[in-house]
């Protein structure tokens, strides 16, 4: 199991994880990208380069298992203040043929070195839907403390959103 940065080699597969969610769970919060456009944008956001007014620097990684692609994480650099009541550091999908099989737990725990050694960060701030019970638990056996519960009003209506700091 390993993380990568998005490339060539993996892109079929990840075509294929967008076609499942697109079939099988396209009413959950999708982090996957366009799979025509993620290589450079990846690029682009991790070098700074041609962001959208207001986005701060990320990084993004697929867990590739199998040679197969299972997942993607991205790591915003700073937090503005969306992103420190409602986005966070970092924020993550599994591919849904892939869910509750310990990938996502697995793919949160290996991007945590790159946020310390690389990245300098000291805690990261990882936010998730009050009632997205496997992503809550994916941050907690990661060590996530919760600070508290904010609201949120954003595009997809008003949700409850839970904030949790990993000390590094
Ligand atoms: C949230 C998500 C990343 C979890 O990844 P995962 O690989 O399924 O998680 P894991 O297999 O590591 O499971 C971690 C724990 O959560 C539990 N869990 C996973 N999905 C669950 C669900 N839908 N409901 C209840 N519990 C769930 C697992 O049973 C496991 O608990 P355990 O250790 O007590 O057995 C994945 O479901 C997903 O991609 N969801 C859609 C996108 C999303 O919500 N991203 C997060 C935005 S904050």
């Amino acid at each position: 199991m390993k993380l990568v940065r998005p490339n060539e080699k993996f892109l079929t597969s990840y075509y294929e994880a967008c076609k499942e969610d697109d079939d099988y769970s396209p009413n959950t919060e999708r982090i996957f990208g366009d799979p025509n456009t993620i290589i450079q944008k990846s690029r682009d956001y991790e070098n700074g380069i041609n962001m959208k007014h207001g986005y701060v620097k990320a990084t993004t990684f697929w867990l590739i298992d199998n040679n197969q692609f299972i997942g993607e994480i991205n790591i915003r650099h700073e937090l503005t203040d969306f992103l420190l009541n409602y986005g966070g550091h970092i924020g993550y999908e599994i591919r849904y043929s892939m869910r509750n099989k310990g990938y996502g737990t697995k793919m949160l725990q290996m991007t945590l070195p790159y946020c310390k050694e690389v990245l300098k960060l000291q805690k990261v701030l990882i936010t998730c839907d009050d009632d997205n019970i496997g992503s809550a638990k994916v941050i907690e056996k990661n060590g996530g403390i919760m600070e508290n519960v904010v609201i949120n009003d954003i595009e997809r209506g008003t949700v409850k959103t839970r904030r949790y700091w990993i000390n590094l």
